[in-house]
């Protein structure tokens, strides 16, 4: 697919870590990188970069860093203490592999590794500093973090619309919207009336996306997703699939992914792939 090979090769080279007699976090923060995964937040923030005028190269290193936090937000996902699942992209979960004082500290490297490589892009330097702010507040409390709690707190709790907008909007949107606005800052961007395009597509996209998550939890297959089905069952998670029923989800996911795509308007360059990029995550069976 478009950017992913670049974007593997630049991974694998930022997680080649020497650190001798203590290899084994390294080890299973590649592991978990490497090990598959569709890389949907990377190849935003270089469409993104693109779309705005910029070159895609340029916005590598902010692309790897969106992937480290995602993944370790996946890691630690899975922890026992989160959603206690065995398996992620198709292999045993970290915690699985290493044990999870390890895969704790597996996530835990991945998130610092991610500033280190945002710090290293060749951009000058008030960019660097924008997109150090953006993906810190939208990985933290008041984004991904947050929406994670409040995933936590609703379980077993009845859906409401209002709430699981929110809780989406926070744990799925949030890094969606930081791997846009990496893109957009690598531009050089800061007309905000484009940013807040942005905005429009990331959280549009990233509710569609949660709800087909949560769709492919109840009626997906095992080995197209590489992670388990039922896990939301088992943890009485409030979804969108039980507040509304499949039909209704996906006639929600084709409305937001048609939202999203409407705010692509607004952009300089080409977002003929952005379009379609949505298109197909709205159907996609992994
Ligand atoms: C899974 O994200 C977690 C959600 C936010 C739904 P992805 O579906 O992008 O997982 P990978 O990166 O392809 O493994
Ligand atoms: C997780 O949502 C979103 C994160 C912030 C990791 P889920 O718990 O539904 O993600 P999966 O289904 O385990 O990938
Ligand atoms: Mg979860
Ligand atoms: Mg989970
Ligand atoms: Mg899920």
């Amino acid at each position: 697919m478009k950017h992913v090979d670049a974007i593997n090769r630049a991974l694998s080279e930022y997680l080649t870590i020497p650190c001798e007699g203590q290899d084994i976090v390294p080890d299973a923060m590649r592991y978990s990188v490497e090990n598959g995964g569709k890389r949907v937040r990377p190849v935003l923030t270089l469409e993104f970069c693109q779309a705005c005028g910029g070159e895609a190269e340029a916005a590598l290193p902010f692309a790897c860093a969106i992937e480290m936090v995602h993944t370790y937000s996946l890691i630690h996902d899975d922890l026992p203490c989160m959603d206690d699942d065995d398996f992620r992209r198709g292999k045993p979960s970290c915690h699985k592999q290493f044990g999870e004082s390890y895969a704790l500290l597996a996530g835990d490297g991945l998130l610092t590794l991610a500033f280190e490589t945002l710090a290293s892009a060749q951009l000058p330097a008030v960019d660097i500093c924008r997109a150090v702010q953006t993906l810190a507040s939208c990985a933290g409390v008041r984004g991904m973090i947050g929406g994670q709690v409040l995933d936590l707190l609703s379980e077993e709790g009845t859906p409401d619309y209002a709430l699981l907008e929110k809780i989406d909007r926070l744990k799925t949107g949030a890094l969606m919207e930081a791997a846009v606005l990496l893109g957009c800052i690598a531009a050089g961007v800061t007309d905000e009336t484009l940013l807040n395009s942005a905005r429009t597509y990331a959280q549009s996209l990233g509710l569609a996306f949660q709800i087909v998550d949560d769709i492919l939890d109840v009626t997906g297959d095992v080995s197209q997703l590489g992670k388990p089905t039922g896990s939301d069952e088992k943890n009485q998670k409030v979804t969108f699939v039980r507040l509304l029923g499949l039909e209704q989800c996906r006639m929600l996911a084709d409305k937001l992914t048609d939202r999203a795509i409407r705010a692509l308007e607004d952009f300089p360059g080409d977002t003929a792939f952005l379009a379609s990029f949505a298109r197909e995550l709205s159907v996609r069976k992994s």
